[in-house]
């Protein structure tokens, strides 16, 4: 009989294909995947350390597993990801029921691991970083129907923002081979997908590690060629390492989605030499412009930080100013939280607490405005929509995304799933779109 396995997952995209990945690998291994926690022998817990609330949060979930081994000791609990190479042993200190800690360069050794706990009983904890991760290359066959998938390209980052904990966690930057790239994609168009996006702390700086040297204009120009590849996205953009090369491949690749995630930060420069960034926000402006010149469709997201240690008022005015010249399409903005091990522990913050979150509160609200006025601008226009299937909140609506990653929901027949079908917009809200389908066929 199977083993069954539940997986949970915090934290970024990354992590997401991670989960995926280990659930690939004990695949292998005889495990099923399983919906329900309190159905499973093994429960993995793939974590986040990006802010002090995701691993708080993280904690309490991780205490609510205690009842389940409680009621049934030989349930095996794992937890992976980058809160389990920030805490390592700490974590099973904390958490007694937990007998498995893996760090983010130890997912490949999943099975062995388990095979080693289920055999012996004892508790086993593996953090170590390597040089090369040696999971890049674990694939993972597309799911039954599935429409898009994640590809690492690249893990690790040499970037050391002055707040960020990720260049600790998930180690120096490293590029997989373009040509191991291709062929996973390869197998994945063979396998029904339609979407790619490919994964990377910082994309715009793939290649530079391997030898011969590459680039990542040069890795999207191959990709741009598979046959049966309908789009392409990619996640995240470094500002300082956007070069030009890279924006004219948006209007050089047919396949390549108009949109770019391109996180600012913040609009003030003192602030962005304190985060150590390496750009003005003149030269985010200009970036902007030179991929709005190349491509006037273009979707601009962006990650902004507010309450950096030291963040004056004016500061903050000149984010709220760098937001109402480029006009974001979407923007997740966060409170600056404090990361042991990162350069801006240092850093004298006399801004109050409360203060912080009036900021936060501002930026946001200022936001959802653009964003609706963003998609506001697209009713009565025609998009190009893959269909990904029902929508969750109508049962006769189809629900899938347009090219600058808007989610569109419309009234059609089930038979259009997995197609990319004309949705004219009717009326925009703030997280979707609602349109009515123009006709089947060749579109775009
Ligand atoms: N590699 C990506 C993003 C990594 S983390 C990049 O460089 O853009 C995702 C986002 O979390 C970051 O863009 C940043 O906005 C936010 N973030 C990272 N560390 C943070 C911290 N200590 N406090 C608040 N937000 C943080
Ligand atoms: Fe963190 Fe900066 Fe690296 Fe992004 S580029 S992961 S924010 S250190
Ligand atoms: Fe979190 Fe690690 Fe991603 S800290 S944001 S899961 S790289």
């Amino acid at each position: 009989m199977k083993k069954r396995l539940f997986i949970q997952t915090f934290g970024c995209q990354m992590n997401v294909h991670d989960s995926e990945q280990m659930a690939a690998l004990m695949g292998q291994h005889g495990y099923e995947t399983v919906a329900d926690a309190a159905d499973a022998d093994l429960i993995l817990v793939n974590t986040c350390s990006i802010r002090e609330k995701a691993a708080q949060k993280i904690m309490s979930q991780l205490g609510r597993y205690r009842s389940i081994k409680r009621s049934r000791p030989e349930t095996i609990i794992g937890v992976g990801g980058c809160l389990a190479q920030h805490l390592g042993e700490d974590l099973v200190t904390r958490n007694p029921h937990v007998d498995l800690v893996f760090g983010t360069h130890n997912l490949h050794r999943l099975p062995e691991m388990v095979i080693r706990i289920e055999q012996s009983g004892e508790k086993v904890i593996e953090t170590s970083l390597a040089p090369v991760v040696p999971s890049l290359g674990i694939r993972v066959a597309p799911r039954e129907n599935a429409i898009s998938a994640f590809v690492t390209i690249m893990q690790g980052c040499n970037n050391y923002c002055a707040y960020c904990v990720v260049p600790f966690l998930r180690g120096p930057e490293t590029s997989r081979p373009g040509e191991d790239i291709l062929n996973e994609i390869k197998m994945l168009v063979d396998g029904g997908i339609r979407e790619v996006t490919l994964l990377g702390q910082n994309v715009n700086s793939y290649g530079h590690t391997l030898s011969p040297r590459t680039s990542f204009p040069e890795l999207l120009r191959g990709v741009g060629r598979i046959d049966g590849l309908e789009r392409i996205r990619f996640t995240t953009s470094h500002p300082k390492d956007l070069s030009d090369d890279l924006v004219r491949c948006f209007g050089e690749i047919r396949s390549l989605c108009e949109h770019i995630h391109l996180p600012a930060q913040s609009g003030s420069d003192r602030i962005l030499r304190a985060m150590n960034r390496g750009y003005t926000s003149e030269e985010y402006r200009n970036r902007v412009k030179c991929l709005r010149e190349q491509c006037p469709e273009i979707a601009v997201t962006s990650d902004m930080i507010v309450g950096f240690p030291g963040e004056t008022n004016e500061d903050f005015q000149r984010t709220l100013d760098l937001m109402e010249t480029i006009r974001f399409d979407n923007l997740f903005s966060f409170k600056y939280s404090e990361r042991k091990g990162t350069a801006a522990v240092h850093f004298p913050d006399p801004v109050p607490e409360t203060e912080k979150a009036e900021r936060l509160e501002t930026l946001q609200a200022r936001q959802e405005g653009h964003t609706l006025e963003k998609n506001r601008d697209l009713e009565g226009r025609l998009v190009e929509v893959l269909v990904e299937g029902r929508s969750k909140n109508s049962p006769d609506d189809m629900s899938g995304r347009t090219r600058t990653n808007r989610i569109v929901n419309f009234t059609a027949s089930a038979d259009t799933v997995r197609k990319t079908v004309p949705v004219r917009i009717e009326r925009a809200f703030l997280h979707s779109l609602r349109g009515k389908i123009e006709h089947l066929g060749g579109v775009c």
